[in-house]
């Protein structure tokens, strides 16, 4: 019913994912394994889908462990002709930022990792597609949520994550020529606090039986009833009442 992956090959970057793996079809994902990071992957790809941002596709996939017996893993399928450059070295991302049109994309991505309390939004963890064909520009992609809700239960408040990762690439963002969107930031954050339960119900029934059960689901749907709406008002916070944060 799944993909089933055949052979497996070291990533690039990255300390928590088994590398790319290929099904039996030649189609190959990154991997992750562990039913909580499985999980934020889902639930991030599922809210940039929601706020239209461009991210990468989750899928549920099986592979052989040493024991010989199947089990499910996490699955993002490999985006072709990405843009290869070391994005440690900030005067690389000035130069791929300087050819891409302003947008708000990084303020997209900041408002949903700050309600999903994404800690690890680190220089490396981002995607660029080089302009093809079809597409003459390059483009930003969203990736990595495994540091995200519902690893962390809840969310990390947004000015006290354990990590300093997401914040610090912040800071780089006027080096970079990144501008923060206040418009939109609240805009996203509005509409993310709009997604009622029934969303979240929705995200998490396809992994029900595979990674999470249904108390686990109703647990999370019950949080969500209770608390969302007051954790997307202190992320909100987060950038309207401390003016240091950049
Ligand atoms: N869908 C994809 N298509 C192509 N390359 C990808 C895809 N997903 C991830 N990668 C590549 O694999 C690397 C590792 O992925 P990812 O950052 O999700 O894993 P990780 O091990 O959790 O990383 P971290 O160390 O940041 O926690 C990424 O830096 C990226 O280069
Ligand atoms: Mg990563």
């Amino acid at each position: 019913m799944y993909p089933h992956i055949v052979s497996l090959r070291p990533a690039n970057g990255g300390v928590n994912n088994l590398g790319f793996g290929k099904d039996t079809q030649n189609q190959e994902y990154l991997l992750k394994a562990g039913a909580q990071v499985c999980i934020a992957e889902f639930v991030g790809a599922a809210l940039c889908e929601a706020v239209g941002i461009e991210h990468c596709q989750p899928k549920v996939v099986t592979m052989t462990n040493l024991d010989g017996a199947k089990v499910h893993v996490f699955g993002s399928v490999l985006e072709p002709s990405l843009l290869n450059f070391n994005m440690r070295d900030i005067a690389e991302w000035q130069t791929v930022l300087a050819m891409m049109p302003r947008s708000p994309f990084f303020t997209k991505v900041l408002a949903v990792d700050l309600s999903l309390g994404n800690d690890d939004r680190h220089q490396d963890n981002w995607l660029v597609r080089a302009p093809s064909k079809d597409s003459f520009q390059h483009e930003m992609l969203a990736m990595d949520f495994s540091n995200s809700w519902p690893v962390c239960i809840p969310p990390h408040h947004p000015r006290k994550h354990p990590a300093p990762n997401t914040w610090r690439f912040v800071r780089l963002w006027s080096i970079l020529g990144i501008t923060f969107d206040h418009e939109h930031f609240r805009s996203i954050c509005a509409k993310i606090s709009s997604l009622d339960s029934a969303w979240i119900a929705g995200v998490l029934t396809p992994l029900v039986g595979i990674w999470l059960t249904h108390s686990d689901q109703q647990q999370i749907i019950d949080w969500w009833n209770s608390k969302w709406q007051a954790h997307l008002i202190d992320v909100i916070n987060a950038l309207e009442t401390d003016g240091d944060w950049q």
